[in-house]
């Protein structure tokens, strides 16, 4: 398989096939390294990091995926350098394109991403935008391979919650390319918007994958492997919509009834974090004064710290699936 120098904008950015063999490439070198024989595939190479957005997981993942495999990282923000404020995309790209072999963008819109990419002459990976958060994907279905021991075409998830951001769309479009069975459960007008269901649906057609969108956890829960959930209000959104989304989402909550609801003993807990399960965050403890909801926000902190909670390991996945799309796209 020959993904050299190819971008990774969004999911669909690859065929099935591919995005399967990049989970595969994943899951070998995570073993690589747990047995101390990987090998260096990347040395030399330089990978510019543009965070306006912050990260912990993505900037750490790509850091140490860079070093694990001899390359070397440069973080930018809008703080300290021109970027967004000063210098436009495509004038960035072209800079930085002289200078590194990749760059990783994170950032509110997906135009941004794009238009880098269109400038750039080294590929490009999208480290979210508010659209899409494909290397999130990459991880999360390594994370029910690995738990389930299933193929994508044969596991079988909800996703609960705010389903119109970046999650949401992505969990929808990879499981629609994948071939698996997403349900949705989250009030109507947080689903995700028309324009990627179309594109789903037509994913689907192709690869078999069941899609169910539902406003109801009774209908979309029973049969899951796994139960994922993703914070209710998501970076760049305003503060105020606190207050309207624990009224839409409140009784959305992944807790011990919700994950029961499944009927499956084995089923497991997935976000990509950060989330809000307890108190030991400001949002997190001004929300839950401000709601009542002591017990945690989109996750229980009972099912959170539960034997079923997978976050961890997911968390972990970020930096094998991001080594692995930097090792496909620009290592020997
Ligand atoms: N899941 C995820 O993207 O985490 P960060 O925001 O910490 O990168
Ligand atoms: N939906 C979340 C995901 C964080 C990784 C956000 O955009 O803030």
């Amino acid at each position: 398989m020959d993904l050299k120098n190819r971008d990774f904008l969004k999911e669909i950015d690859f065929s099935a096939d591919e995005f399967e063999y990049l989970i595969d490439l994943s899951i070998e070198l995570k073993a690589a390294k747990r047995e101390r024989r990987e090998e260096q595939r990347m040395v030399g190479r330089s990978i510019a990091l543009i965070f306006e957005k912050t990260s912990t997981r993505t900037r750490c993942a790509f850091e140490v995926a860079a070093f694990d495999q001899g390359a070397h990282t440069t973080y930018l923000d809008g703080a300290s350098s021109q970027v967004g404020h000063k210098e436009s995309v495509a004038d960035t790209a072209r800079v930085l394109s002289r200078y590194y072999d990749a760059i990783e963008y994170r950032g509110k819109h997906q135009a941004m991403v794009e238009e880098l990419a269109e400038f750039s002459g080294v590929p490009v990976y999208n480290g979210l935008t508010d659209e899409w958060h494909p290397t999130q994907m990459l991880a999360d279905f390594m994370t029910m391979m690995e738990h389930s021991g299933k193929r994508p075409r044969d596991i079988a998830f909800t996703y609960v919650g705010d389903a119109r951001s970046n999650m949401g769309n992505s969990l929808l479009v990879t499981s629609a390319l994948l071939g698996s069975s997403i349900r949705i459960a989250s009030p109507k007008q947080l689903w995700p918007g028309q324009e990627v269901q179309d594109i789903a649906t037509a994913l689907a057609e192709k690869s078999g994958a069941h899609i169910l969108l539902t406003e109801d956890m009774d209908e979309a829960l029973p049969g899951s492997d796994f139960v994922h959930t993703d914070v209710w209000v998501s970076m760049g959104e305003s503060e105020e919509i606190w207050k309207e989304r624990v009224e839409l989402l409140g009784s959305y909550q992944v807790n011990e009834v919700a994950l029961a609801k499944t009927g499956n003993a084995d089923a497991k807990f997935m976000h990509c974090l950060p989330g809000f399960h307890n108190e030991q965050t400001t949002v997190g403890r001004a929300i839950a004064h401000k709601t009542g909801m002591h017990e945690g926000l989109e996750v229980s902190h009972d099912v959170f710290e539960s034997p079923a909670s997978v976050v961890f390991d997911q968390a972990e996945n970020r930096l094998h699936t991001i080594k692995a799309i930097m090792v496909a796209t620009i290592g020997d």
